[in-house]
């Protein structure tokens, strides 16, 4: 496989990407749809299905042009197939789908959350795949929150996952709390950076092993971030509201210090296994105190960190491509026979 056409639309991103050898990024385009959610304070799955619909072609001939390929070059085209908003993913799979037919190339279906996991691999320098397994990974974004043990190709076993919000959703849902706009995320880890005392007074939650009763999962690797997004209403309802820019920046640095402190506890626990590297990749991956903290945890458990850069951590196409160029996925006739899939796990 060398040149692979990637195609991305789960949730408020277009976006496509031209990735050959499953690490040189020839073009990545995202046409991100921030600005409309905003007013709204959240994704409102209408605006963004018909802004996909509106803009998927002009991303897919910009990442082409980008590029500087023929369609004739285009060994596979890859997509999203889930998991996201159905009326998203519709949108850019049904393009997918018909590009292939059209250029008679293998369509991939690719899983959105080991699109951002295989991410890392796209920074300059990071380590063969093949070379690093079995590693674990966090995906950490605004739709999820799970660890997994990739153990081989095709083999990622799903270790603990979040039992209600994400981590990105409770930053997300903070900020709307603190009337500090959408996205939270960017803007609590700013608020976070000015406070120099990094403590918490917000109840750390331990789930109980009935929370994740039939799934198989270690309740100590699977997350919840409700209850904090409920201490910080209780906490607003009896205190009242910050009284100034320094009281919000503490309050938003110890919720983030809360989000953070949970998943290191969770990824901490998760390399006892003994895995000698771990991926990390999702929107939240760009916070500045989780990437400290990780630095931290993988120094002690002298462990390699694997990183995305920045312009990967977020929803793109590369991902996609690059998840595909290792072979992963469902592929070729059983690929053009699958619909969308909002809820495929790993
Ligand atoms: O991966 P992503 O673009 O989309 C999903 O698949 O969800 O992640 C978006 C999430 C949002 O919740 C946003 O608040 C969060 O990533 N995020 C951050 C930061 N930048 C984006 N969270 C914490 N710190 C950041 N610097
Ligand atoms: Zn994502």
């Amino acid at each position: 496989m060398r040149i692979v056409l990637g195609i991305e639309s789960s949730c408020d991103e277009t976006a496509a990407a031209v990735v050959r050898d499953g690490r040189e990024v020839l073009s990545s385009v995202v046409d991100s749809q921030i600005a409309l959610h905003r007013p709204h304070g959240g994704v409102v799955p209408e605006i963004a299905s018909r802004r996909h619909v509106e803009v998927v072609d002009e991303v897919i001939l910009g990442a082409m042009r980008e590029a500087g390929v023929g369609w004739g070059d285009i060994d596979a085209v890859a997509a999203t197939r889930g998991p996201g908003l159905a009326s998203s993913l519709l949108v850019g799979w049904s393009a997918a789908k018909g590009l292939a037919r059209r250029l008679g190339a293998p369509l991939c279906a690719v899983n959105h959350v080991l699109g951002h996991i295989h991410s890392v691999f796209l920074t300059a320098g990071a380590p063969e795949r093949e070379a690093v397994f079995p590693f674990v990974a966090l995906a950490v974004s605004g739709g999820h929150t799970a660890l997994y043990r990739c153990e081989g190709p095709r083999r990622a076993r799903m270790l603990g996952r979040t039992v209600d919000d994400a981590a990105g959703e409770a930053l997300d849902k903070a900020s709307k709390l603190l009337g500090l706009g959408y996205p939270g995320g960017p803007v609590i880890d700013r608020l976070a950076k000015t406070v120099a005392d990094k403590h918490c007074t917000f109840p750390h939650t331990n789930l109980r092993p009935e929370a994740v009763e039939g799934s198989g999962l270690d309740p100590a690797l699977c997350f919840s971030f409700s209850g904090l997004k409920t201490s910080l209403l209780r906490r607003l309802q009896t205190e009242g509201a910050p009284a100034d820019d320094a009281a919000r920046a503490e309050l938003a640095s110890e919720y983030q210090e809360a989000v953070v402190d949970t998943v290191i506890r969770r990824v901490d626990r998760a390399l006892r296994g003994g895995e000698r590297t771990l991926a990390v990749g999702g929107g939240v991956s760009l916070n500045s105190r989780l990437r400290e903290r990780l630095a931290e945890l993988c120094a002690r458990r002298r462990v390699r960190l694997l990183l995305a850069e920045p312009r990967y951590c977020g929803d793109n196409a590369a991902m996609i491509a690059c998840a595909a160029a290792y072979g992963e996925g469902i592929w070729g006739e059983e690929a053009l026979a699958l619909d969308v899939d909002p809820t495929w796990e790993v």
